[in-house]
Formats: structure tokens, C-alpha cells, sequence
């Protein structure tokens, strides 16, 4: 199966959205609560519908961005937050997007790209958060197979991709998971490395 922007433009026109959980989920926006400086330049990779971003932008963050191989979501998105400046509203792939961010947010996308592609998102992590930045979020933590998305994972398998590059701050089982969630979610916040 290829996971391409066809895919996903598919699944949104055809309203098979089983993730998108209509709201910020609360261990993102617990820990976005607690973030002082408004200035940070912020990433929602894979962002879908992107109720992160609509977060920090109703909480003064002005140097959000998200991206997203599909267009269609991006639509909805500036219609649901008409403000939102269009130049932050990029539409791509990932593994080609070049930019530098103080903190990168992890919802639902790692677990979306095909397992093969894990190596290659902790690299290409490592190139846009700048030295001391954040790679911040959530994994799934329940056993991988060939089913999926959501393709599952554990803490080793997770640690070992962000050995080179990025100190682990944590990653454990999230305990303010939205519900459907519970018990099946580590968050997880990655330092990268000064250079
Ligand atoms: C499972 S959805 C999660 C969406 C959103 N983060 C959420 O939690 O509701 C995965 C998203 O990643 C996007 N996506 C998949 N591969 C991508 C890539 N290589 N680059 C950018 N976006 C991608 C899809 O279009 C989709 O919107």
C-alpha cells in the first residue's frame, strides 16, 4: 500500500477520518499550556485538521505552521480559522519540507507513515528542529503489525531512532489521554542535540 497524498486525499473526501478526534487532545494541550514564550516557531507536521495550530494561534503563538501532503484538510482548516496567515498553511511532503522550528508537535502522523519510513522521520526530524529545539508529542504503544494506520510501536523501538541526534526528556504512558487512547499512548518530549 502506498501511503501518498492520493491515499490521503481519499480517505478525507470519502470521510474515513477514524483520527481525527475533533479537538486538541489533552496531553498536547496541557503541555502547550505551559510554554511562556509566544515567539517559538512551531511545526504541526501531518497536521489534518490541525487543532494544535488553532490552539497556539488563539493563545497569541504567531509563528505556527502546518503542513500536510493533502490539501483537503488545509482547506477546512483556513475556513475553520480564517485568520490564520495562508503563508503559514503549507502543503507537502515531510521528508521534503525544509525550514528550521524551535519545537515540531507529533499527533497521529508518525503512526500514519508507513513503518519502513521511521528512520527517515527521526533523520529528517533532526535537520529542521534547531539545536536545543523540541520534537514534542505522542506514540502509539501498542504492538506493531501489518495493520494500520495507526501502525503501532513500543518505547524501545521508538528510543532506538532517536538515539543519534536527540536527548529523550521523557517518554512514558501518557496519563491524560483522551479517552479512546488510554493506555495506548506514551508522550514523549525529544531535545535535539547541541552541536
Ligand atoms: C492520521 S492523520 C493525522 C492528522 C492529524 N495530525 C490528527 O491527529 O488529526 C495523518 C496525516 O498526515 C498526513 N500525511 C501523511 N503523509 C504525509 C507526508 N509525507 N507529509 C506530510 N503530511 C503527510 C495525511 O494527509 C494526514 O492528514
Amino acid at each position: 500500500m502506498n501511503f501518498d497524498q492520493k491515499y490521503w486525499t481519499e480517505r478525507y473526501q470519502s470521510g474515513q477520518t477514524g483520527w481525527d478526534a475533533g479537538t486538541i487532545t489533552t496531553p498536547i494541550k496541557e503541555y502547550i499550556d505551559q510554554i511562556s514564550d509566544r515567539e517559538l516557531r512551531i511545526l504541526i507536521p501531518g497536521c489534518g485538521m490541525g487543532y494544535e495550530a488553532e490552539y497556539l494561534f488563539a493563545q497569541g503563538f504567531r509563528n505556527v505552521f502546518v503542513l500536510d501532503i493533502s490539501e483537503e484538510p488545509l482547506i477546512a482548516f483556513s475556513k475553520r480559522v480564517p485568520g490564520f496567515p495562508v503563508e503559514q498553511l503549507l502543503c507537502g511532503d515531510f521528508f521534503e519540507h525544509d525550514a528550521q522550528y524551535d519545537l515540531v508537535i507529533e499527533q497521529t502522523f508518525f503512526c500514519a507513515l508507513a513503518p519502513v519510513m521511521r528512520q527517515q522521520y527521526a533523520f529528517h526530524m533532526g535537520k529542521i528542529i534547531k539545536p536545543a529545539g523540541k520534537l514534542v508529542g505522542l506514540l502509539f504503544d501498542f504492538p506493531l503489525t501489518t495493520e494500520g494506520p495507526p501502525f503501532g510501536g513500543s518505547k524501545d523501538e521508538y528510543l532506538h531512532y532517536f538515539c543519534n541526534g536527540f536527548e529523550i526528556d521523557i517518554m512514558d504512558r501518557a496519563y491524560n489521554s483522551i479517552k479512546p487512547r488510554q493506555g495506548r499512548e506514551l508522550f514523549f518530549i525529544a531535545k535535539k542535540n547541541i552541536e
